[in-house]
């Protein structure tokens, strides 16, 4: 059993996170993860109504699991429904990333939820600690989704001079190998996203499941281009990892140009609602060339703490 300050502070099996994906980690897949002995988080958005939160939450609430959330700051500015019905859903742990996580903390914090803060550069680091957050998750840009400019490991380890605070790391970690990496690293725990993308629980369709299943792991790239297409008001900071596609090909690097372009623009938002996976974005990290196969969330984290633990024993072999 792997224990760390992540495992004794939530009460967990493995020191694994779900991690929030809005589109995909609903309710179900978040049970899925918790169900192994990790944290399953639910991924909230600015498309998102606040019933959509609570029914959500109320999938491994009724299944008497444990479950987390996780908001954007930049959504929250505009939607303090969102914060509400988060925290009346009660979860043991929510995320507050992309933007100031200063003003939900407190609200947070008076309710008796633990808060963690996605980091992308030090001066996040630091953001982050002033406002009282809980845990710090040093999100690499090999992740998939939104993420920033610094590779996971650098970032972890630069993290880790800087706070007491348990760091969790994220980004492009899919293997038990990677998982006892970062462990060794200084790492409290892992949060995983890609690795939970073809998991039948998720609420990706089964066309973009297969997608990543097809996909290597040359085959992502981190751009605007999908935002700037759907007009999302995502700060210009964090782009977003997604798989090459068509739509990718033609307009990544030419992003003043699509905001211009109504045409294109549309043929992303129709793609989205027809689910045609050339023109809209499938978001996936550097890992997904591991991703080979549909299997339950469960299995994945069971299979991914069985992993790291072999790894771990092995480690004092390296010992001369
Ligand atoms: C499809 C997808 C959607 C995501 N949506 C969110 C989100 O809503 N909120 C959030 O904080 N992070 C989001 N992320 C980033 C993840 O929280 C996490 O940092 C990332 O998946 C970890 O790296 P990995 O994908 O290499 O495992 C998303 C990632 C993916 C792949």
């Amino acid at each position: 059993m792997i224990r760390t300050a992540l495992t004794r502070r939530f009460d967990l099996g493995t020191p694994v996170i779900g991690a929030p994906m809005a589109g995909v980690a609903g309710g179900a897949l978040a049970a899925a993860v918790s169900r192994a002995g990790g944290l399953g988080m639910i991924g909230i958005a600015g498309n998102h109504t606040a019933e959509f939160v609570t029914a959500q939450c109320a999938i491994p609430a009724s299944a008497g699991l444990p479950f987390g959330v996780g908001l954007m700051a930049w959504v929250l500015d505009d939607r303090p429904d969102l914060l509400q019905a988060t925290i009346a859903a009660r979860p043991a742990l929510v995320s507050v990333s992309f933007g100031d996580p200063g003003p939900y903390v407190a609200p947070l914090h008076d309710a008796g939820i633990a808060v963690a803060v996605q980091v992308n550069t030090v001066a996040d680091v630091h953001r982050a600690e002033a406002a009282g957050a809980d845990v710090i998750v040093a999100q690499g840009s090999e992740a998939g989704g939104h993420t920033g400019h610094r590779a996971t490991l650098p970032l972890l380890q630069e993290v880790l001079t800087l706070t007491d605070l348990p760091v969790v790391a994220a980004g492009g970690i899919a293997t038990g190998r990677g998982m006892a990496a970062v462990l060794a690293a200084g790492a409290a725990g892992v949060w995983i996203g890609t690795p939970l993308l073809a998991c039948p629980e998720g609420l990706n369709s089964p066309t973009a499941r297969a997608r990543v299943q097809a996909a290597a792991g040359e085959e992502t790239v981190l751009t605007r281009a999908f935002d700037v297409a759907q007009r999302l008001a995502w700060p210009s900071r964090w782009p977003g990892r997604a798989l090459v596609n068509e739509f990718s090909r033609t307009w990544h690097g030419r992003e003043e140009e699509l905001a211009r372009d109504d045409v294109a623009s549309q043929r992303v938002v129709d793609a989205r609602r027809s689910d045609d996976l050339d023109q809209a974005p499938v978001y996936a990290g550097e890992s997904v060339g591991l991703v080979t196969a549909e299997r339950s969330a469960t299995d994945v984290v069971r299979d991914l703490t069985a992993g790291a633990e072999r790894a771990l024993r092995a480690v004092p072999d390296l010992l001369a």
